[in-house]
């Protein structure tokens, strides 16, 4: 049976949280003084932003030290945190590919 006043939290929490999930546009760390552990410490803050936008928002390409152009924040630190890569954010903008 279902309880209407959990449901009914349960509605607002959704409701009051989903702005804060639609702003993905956190930083992270770049160029040369990039590091892996603060790429990784930024991404552990910030990658529960990403689970519902992430895929399906457009979000502007960034450009990873392994020279492979990510979609953005949210696929650079899956890279990291989830395939283990040890790679750094170069700059904002898709690799200049050779
Ligand atoms: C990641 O790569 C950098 C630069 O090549 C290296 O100094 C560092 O030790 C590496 N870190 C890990 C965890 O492999």
């Amino acid at each position: 049976m279902l309880v209407p006043g959990a449901l009914l939290s349960a509605v607002l929490l959704l409701a009051s949280s989903a702005p804060a999930a639609l702003a993905v546009d956190f930083r992270l760390p770049t160029g040369d003084r990039a590091s892996l552990p603060k790429t990784e410490v930024i991404c552990n803050n910030n990658i529960h932003q990403c689970w519902f936008v992430s895929f399906t928002k457009p979000s502007e390409p960034v450009c990873g030290s392994d020279h492979f152009t990510y979609n953005g924040e949210c696929h650079l630190c899956f890279a990291v945190l989830y395939k283990k890569l040890n790679i750094t954010k170069l700059h904002d903008g898709p690799c200049e590919n050779p």
